[in-house]
């Protein structure tokens, strides 16, 4: 008998979940407390942008083998195998991780469990001592009949490349207090298994410690490659040149090491301040204060660019910028702590006159600053525009060239804040050109209209 499973928040994590536990043969039911984003992944409609998903999500509800609902009574009648994937935000005025969702999710589920030795199996990032803390409030809520386990299976999709994270991980990592839950994840997990995916089976405050350490390690790696760039615009040299080559040493590797306008979304900035909140709490102040040097390499970055704005238009008043990217990456239009966005509010608050382009985020960016201008193509945002901003390195700004901005644009300015273009491609054609991590010195021919 196949195991019945359901999804705790149909976000962003939830929904990709559901989808692919459907893909892999189950049924699967995705609960949420919204009605109208139930109402929209019933029809297969995505409330966001993730390649490959609305079209997994709709293959599995036209299948049968994929249903959302809001009743939680029905999920604790139904599901053999429980997954929580709501989302544990940065505190509204602090910097530790709001549970509020996790513990409401896990404390209705508990109470609605009619079926004995279901498994309730957390996923969303959560600060160290969370699990054993959950499993104590799942015995105190349960049925006292019934046997009701919890286990811990933190997720590390990328936004972009969810869908295929979700099916192909590259690890698993199950925490767990009792045998039988081990034995439980493995059935879910076994496609994965069967391909000699890594099965790290531990207990629950090292598969918690994993997940925010494997994102505090990649923070620190893009901020430890920006910190070099504060050196190389200061000293000379160039950032990309460094990074090619250290990464060649296959104990430090290429990947997470791309200069520029650093990291943001809805992961990195929130889990290390997390992080560090709790170690801070547990007595150990001094052990991850680097993390808050790493989050200050990066802001740093986003001032970097305004600064380089600053000094190539003088002041900023009045003149048009346009900025192209405003997700905090590619693939994705995603705009929590997005790089782009904060830039764009940065040269507006200085007086510029901002126009943003993204394929994807324009949407989510205006609800979060309506003021920015929002235009609906490349060209029309830089049209007329004295200075150029890449923050978000999309295929389609990665390929634009001097050729398709000439005779548009008021100045030929441009910053690539993402260090994805050619600065003697820009340069030969007349450009003042401006990158991160690499010297610039403003050619004097600078100011001449294009
Ligand atoms: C991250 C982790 O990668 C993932 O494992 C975890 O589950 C969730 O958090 P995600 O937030 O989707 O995933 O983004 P990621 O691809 O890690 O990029 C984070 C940020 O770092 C982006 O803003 C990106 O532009 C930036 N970045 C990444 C750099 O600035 N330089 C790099 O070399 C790599």
């Amino acid at each position: 008998m196949t195991l019945n499973i359901s999804v705790i928040g149909t976000g962003y994590l939830g929904a990709t979940h559901a989808a692919c536990m459907a893909e892999l043969g189950f049924d699967v039911i995705g609960v949420d407390v919204d009605p109208e984003k139930i109402d929209a992944l019933s029809r297969g409609e995505l409330p966001f942008h993730e390649p490959g998903l609305p079209e997994l999500i709709r293959k599995h509800v036209d299948s049968g083998r994929l249903r959302f609902t809001t009743d939680m009574a029905e999920v604790g009648a139904w599901g053999d195998v429980h997954f929580i994937a709501v989302g544990t935000p940065q505190q509204q005025g602090g910097t530790g991780a709001d549970l509020t969702f996790v513990d409401a999710a896990t404390t209705s589920l508990a109470r609605a469990i009619t079926k004995d030795g279901a498994l309730i199996v957390g996923k969303s990032t959560v600060p160290v001592g969370t699990a054993a803390r959950l499993y104590d409030l799942v015995q105190a809520e349960k049925n006292p009949d019934l046997t009701v386990s919890l286990a811990w299976n933190p997720e590390f999709l990328r936004e972009g490349f969810a869908v295929e994270d979700t099916l192909r991980p590259d690890r698993l990592v199950v925490g767990t207090r009792k045998p039988e839950d081990e034995a439980t994840l493995r059935e879910v997990y076994a496609e994965a298994l069967e391909r000699e995916t890594p099965w790290i089976s531990t207990d629950f405050e090292t598969a918690e410690l994993v997940k925010v350490a494997a994102n505090a390690f990649l923070a620190t790696k893009i901020s430890f490659i920006n910190a070099f760039s504060e050196v190389t615009e200061t000293v000379g040299g160039d950032i990309t040149t460094l990074a090619d080559a250290i990464g060649f040493d296959t104990r430090i590797g290429r990947k997470f090491l791309n200069a520029g306008v650093g990291f943001g979304g809805g992961c990195l900035p929130k889990d290390i301040r997390a992080l560090q909140t709790r170690v801070s709490e547990l007595g150990l102040d001094h052990t991850m204060r680097f993390l808050d040097e790493m989050d200050q390499i990066n802001l740093r970055r986003r001032e970097r660019v305004v600064s380089l704005a600053e000094q190539i238009l003088g002041d900023l008043n009045g003149k048009k910028v346009a900025v192209l990217g405003i997700t905090f990456k590619p693939l994705s239009d995603d705009v929590r702590d997005s790089p782009g966005l904060d830039v764009a509010a940065r040269l507006f608050n200085s007086g510029a006159d901002v126009a943003v382009y993204d394929p994807e985020g324009n949407a989510n960016a205006a609800k979060r600053f309506p003021r920015l201008g929002y235009a609906d193509s490349l060209t029309s945002a830089a049209t007329d525009a004295d200075l150029v901003v890449l923050t978000t390195e999309w295929n389609e700004f990665k390929q634009l060239t001097p050729q398709a901005l000439e005779g548009l644009v008021a100045r030929r300015q441009f910053i690539d804040a993402r260090n994805v273009l050619s600065a003697r491609e820009w340069e030969q054609a007349g450009w003042t050109f401006a990158q991160l991590g690499r010297h610039f010195s403003q050619p004097q021919s600078s100011a001449a209209s294009a």
